[in-house]
C-alpha cells in the first residue's frame, strides 16, 4: 500500500452560513462537522492529516489541534489555493493525498476506503469522489467524453445550461498521486466567474498533460452532502440521526420514535434500552441495559444503570446507578452519583453530590455539595444550605438517617447515623447518631381567638 496522507479543507468562512462561527465548527449532532470528517477519515491508515484553516481562526485550531495538524491560509483565494498551503508539509512525498472538504461530514470510513482503494488499483494520477444528485444545483458536475472518461469539472457558476443538465456531481473528495496534485496546482489560474483558484481545475490540466484521471462513483449521494447553508446542515443533522439511532435500534434498543431522538455518536446503548420521543443523549454516555430514558430527557456524559428510568428529566457529567427512578422533572447537575435503587424524584435538584444505595429524595428539594448515605429519607422540600455568598460547604448525612420535610440543613453539617430530623427544622449544628433534632419554633394556639378576628374585620 502506497502511503497515505489527507489534506482537508476548511479555510472558507462560509458566508452562506450567515454565521460568526466558521462553517466547519457547526455542529452536527454536537459536534463540529469538521471533527466528524477527521474521525471518518482517521481510520484509514494516514500517515499525514493536514487540514487547511483560515487566519485567525483560533477556534478551528483550538478544535481540531489534537488530532490534526494544521497549516494557515491567509486569504480565502479558493479551494485549489487551500491546498497549495499544505505544500511545505507534503510536496516531497510519494504517495496518495486524499483532499476532503471540512464541510461534508457525512462521508463514511468505508465510502473513503472504497475511493483509496479504487484510486490505487487503477494507478490513476486523480480519482475524483463522485455522485448521482437528485438535484445538482450548486455543486460542480462531472464533464466526461464520447469513451465516458472524466474531461473536467465545471463549477455551477461557470457551467453552461447544457452542464448544468448533467446529474454526475463532484462531491468534494478527491484522491490524488501526491507529486502530480503539487505539479498541477502551478498551473491553476483564477480566469473564472469567481475569480478563484479551483482544486477541480487539476483534473483537466492532468488530462491535458495525458495523465489518468478516473472517477469513483459512489451509490450513496447521502453522504456527499456538502453543507452550504442552515437548510442543508439541518439535512446533514436528519442523516446523522437516522444513521445513528438506526446502529442503536439494530444493536437492540427501542426508540419509539427515532425521528424525535437524538443520540450523539459518541454514546453507548446497550439492548433492551427503551428511549420515549424526545429525547436527547449525548457526549460519552453510557445507558445501560434495561433502561427507559424519556420521554423529553436530557442527558449529557452520564452513565445511566440497568434498568433505571428517567423521566422528563435534565442529566449531566454524573453516574446514575441501577433500578433508580429519576424525574419527573428532575435536574441532576454535574457530579453526582447516584446509588442503585435510589430515587430522585419530581422537581428534585441535585449538585456535586453523593446519593447513597436505597435513598431517596422524592419531591421539591435541593441537594448540593453533599454526601448523602445509604437508605436515607430526604423528606420534600429539603434544602442543603450550602453556600453562604462566598463559600460552598459539605452536608453529609449519615446511613439510614430521615430528614422530614421542609427541613434546611445549614452547612457544614452533618446528621448522624440513624438520626431524625423534624420536619420544618433548621439545622445549624451536627446532629448525633440516633438522636432526634428538632429545630423550629413552638406552635402556640390560641382557643377561640379565630370569631374575634371575624369580628374585627367587620368593623
Ligand atoms: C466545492 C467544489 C465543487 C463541489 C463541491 C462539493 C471547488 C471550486 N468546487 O464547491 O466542485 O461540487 O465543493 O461540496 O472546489 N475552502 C478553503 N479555502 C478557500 C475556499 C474554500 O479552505 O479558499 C474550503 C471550505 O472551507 C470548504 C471547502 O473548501 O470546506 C469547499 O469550499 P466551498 O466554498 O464550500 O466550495 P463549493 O462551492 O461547495
Ligand atoms: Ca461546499
Amino acid at each position: 500500500m502506497a502511503n497515505r496522507y489527507a489534506v482537508i479543507l476548511a479555510a472558507g468562512q462560509g458566508t452562506r452560513m450567515k454565521s460568526k462561527l466558521y462553517k466547519v465548527l457547526h455542529p452536527v449532532l454536537g459536534r463540529p462537522m469538521v471533527q466528524h470528517v477527521i474521525d471518518q477519515l482517521k481510520p484509514t491508515n494516514l500517515d499525514k492529516l493536514v487540514t487547511v484553516v483560515g487566519f485567525g481562526a483560533d477556534m478551528v485550531k483550538d478544535h481540531i489541534g489534537q488530532t490534526s495538524e494544521f497549516v494557515i491560509q491567509e486569504e480565502q483565494l479558493g479551494t485549489g489555493h487551500a491546498v497549495l498551503q499544505a505544500e511545505e508539509l507534503l510536496k516531497d512525498k510519494d504517495g496518495t493525498t486524499i483532499v476532503v472538504c471540512g464541510d461534508t461530514p457525512l462521508i463514511t470510513n468505508n465510502t473513503y476506503q472504497a475511493l483509496f482503494e479504487h484510486h490505487e488499483k487503477t494507478g490513476a494520477k486523480a480519482t475524483i469522489l463522485t455522485a448521482q444528485a437528485p438535484d445538482p444545483t450548486g455543486y460542480g458536475r462531472v464533464v466526461r467524453n464520447e469513451q465516458k472518461e472524466v474531461e473536467r469539472i465545471v463549477e455551477h457558476k461557470d457551467a453552461t445550461e447544457e452542464e448544468r443538465a448533467i446529474t454526475e456531481i463532484n462531491t468534494g473528495t478527491y484522491c490524488f498521486d501526491n507529486k502530480a496534485l503539487f505539479e498541477a496546482l502551478k498551473d491553476v489560474s483564477n480566469d473564472n466567474v469567481q475569480g478563484e483558484y479551483y482544486l477541480p481545475d487539476v483534473i483537466e490540466i492532468l488530462k491535458q498533460k495525458q495523465q489518468k484521471v478516473s472517477a469513483y462513483l459512489t451509490p450513496t449521494f447521502e453522504e456527499t452532502l456538502g453543507i452550504n447553508d442552515r437548510v442543508a446542515l439541518a439535512q446533514a443533522e436528519q442523516i446523522m440521526k437516522k444513521r445513528i439511532n438506526e446502529r442503536h435500534m439494530r444493536n437492540g434498543a427501542t426508540l419509539i420514535d427515532p425521528d424525535n431522538t437524538y443520540i450523539g455518536p459518541d454514546v453507548t446503548i446497550e439492548s433492551d434500552v427503551v428511549i420515549y420521543p424526545g429525547s436527547i443523549i449525548t457526549g460519552e454516555s453510557i445507558i445501560h441495559s434495561n433502561a427507559e430514558i424519556g420521554p423529553h430527557t436530557e442527558i449529557t456524559d452520564c452513565v445511566v444503570g440497568e434498568k433505571t428510568v428517567v423521566k422528563q428529566s435534565v442529566a449531566t457529567n454524573s453516574k446514575i446507578g441501577a433500578r433508580v427512578q429519576v424525574g419527573p422533572y428532575a435536574h441532576i447537575r454535574p457530579q453526582a452519583a447516584i446509588g442503585n435503587d435510589a430515587k430522585i424524584g419530581n422537581f428534585v435538584e441535585v449538585k456535586k453530590s453523593a446519593i447513597g444505595n436505597n435513598s431517596k429524595v422524592s419531591h421539591l428539594s435541593y441537594i448540593g455539595d453533599a454526601d448523602v448515605g445509604n437508605n436515607v429519607n430526604v423528606g420534600c422540600g429539603t434544602i442543603t444550605v450550602n453556600y453562604d455568598g462566598r463559600h460552598k460547604y459539605l452536608t453529609t448525612i449519615e446511613d439510614d438517617a430521615f430528614i422530614g420535610c421542609n427541613s434546611n440543613l445549614i452547612a457544614p453539617v452533618t446528621v448522624g447515623k440513624g438520626a431524625y430530623v423534624a420536619a420544618g427544622s433548621t439545622i445549624n449544628k451536627d446532629v448525633p447518631k440516633d438522636s432526634l433534632s428538632i429545630a423550629r419554633a413552638r406552635q402556640t394556639n390560641k382557643e377561640g381567638y379565630a370569631q374575634k378576628l371575624k369580628n374585627r374585620q367587620k368593623d
